[in-house]
């Protein structure tokens, strides 16, 4: 079975080919490169001893797209290509909804042309916003609080709409806070700039690329003041692609949508202890204000994706913690 996956070149992605080949599916990669390496396909290579079909190609390119469309006979398509800052997407909102939604417009197309129907398409928490009910469940509001988040809600939107029309099948997972990095160290996070999420920026503080970390808020309404996150391994989101596609299989038809989080909450605290622990180093930090559009507390009810795709995360985050360490260690500058 054939599997295109668009961004299969990016954090979230190059973990899932692992896994893909592992289980023996053949594997091709569309990607622009544009927030990836191709270095981290060359090491999903090494690490599987399988070879990917690699197209360096922007998914806004509908010519393109349906050309390698018409070569690979996909069989189902895992949708990953987006750009996927938040703090951008407020700065430049017109290149996160042409992106991420042209872009997905014309994936629809080019599975409509060459007669594929299934998709698994990455979306997130941040399709929640503002929530108000602890745990998220995937029937609770979906009020996005920026573009990056708004783009992942009408990507969600359209897949569903387009399945629908086409009769195919899609499964959307909403990632909550995916960290870590696989056992072997050779692939990871590796952000442009300055990180603006959680564990890459105690990475380099740990490192020595960053001097302090800014603890955003110690006034939330939890046990210590700090931000509670869902944090998540990379490795257990990666497999929960191989049980959508694996219920892609088996249904023929519908759109499901399952919350891929661990059900437990962590705080920056717990966080940054934790790290500290598994790297062995001390982590400076001071307390600052805020970040706009933060919310207290944000963790997932995962007994669905228990339930109806039979995936639950393995991992805690001590090893969330020293995979991501064993990364940063082993690639201080990423795959640059
Ligand atoms: C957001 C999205 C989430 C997405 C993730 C990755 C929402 C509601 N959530 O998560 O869906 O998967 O980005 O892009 O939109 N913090 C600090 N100092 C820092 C960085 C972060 O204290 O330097 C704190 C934050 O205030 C927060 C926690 O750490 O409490 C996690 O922040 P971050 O890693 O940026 O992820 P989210 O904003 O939770």
């Amino acid at each position: 079975m054939n599997i295109l996956v668009t961004g299969g070149a990016g954090y979230i992605g190059s973990h899932t080919c692992v896994e893909l080949l592992e289980a023996g599916y053949n594997v091709t990669v569309v990607d622009n490169l544009s927030g990836s390496s191709r270095k981290a396909v060359e090491r999903v290579e090494n690490i599987t001893g399988k070879n990917i079909s690699f197209y360096e190609a922007d998914i806004c390119d509908k010519n393109t797209l349906f050309d390698i469309f018409d070569r690979e006979k996909a069989d189902a398509v895992i949708h990953f290509a987006a750009l996927k800052s938040i703090p951008d997407s407020v700065a430049r909102p017109l290149e996160y909804y042409n992106n991420n939604v042209t872009g997905t417009i014309n994936i629809c197309e080019a599975m409509k042309k060459f007669g594929v129907s299934k998709i698994v398409l990455s979306s997130s928490a941040a399709v929640y916003g503002k929530t108000t009910e602890l745990p998220v469940k995937e029937s609770s509001p979906l009020l996005p609080v920026n573009p990056y988040g708004r783009t992942k809600l009408i990507q969600e939107q359209i897949i569903c709409d387009f399945c629908g029309s086409i009769n195919g099948a899609s499964v959307i997972l909403r990632y909550f806070n995916p960290v870590g990095a696989h056992k072997s160290g050779l692939i990871g996070e590796d952000p442009k700039g300055t990180p603006s999420n959680l564990v890459p920026y105690i990475s380099q503080v740990a490192c020595g690329r960053l001097k302090q970390l800014n603890i955003y808020g110690d006034d939330y309404e939890t046990p210590d003041g700090t931000g509670v996150r869902d944090y998540i391994h990379v490795v257990d989101v990666a497999k929960g692609h191989i049980k959508a596609i694996e219920k892609l299989n088996h249904e023929k038809s519908g759109n499901f949508i399952f919350n891929i989080g661990t059900g437990k909450g962590y705080s920056v605290i717990e966080m940054m202890k934790s790290f500290e622990k598994a790297s062995g180093k001390n982590i400076d930090f001071v307390f600052s204000s805020r970040r706009e559009g933060d919310v207290d507390a944000c963790y997932a009810d995962v007994s669905l994706a228990q339930r109806e795709l039979g995936w639950k995360a393995e991992y805690g985050i001590d090893d969330m913690c020293s995979d991501a360490w064993k990364w940063q260690k082993l690639n201080p500058e990423g795959y640059r």
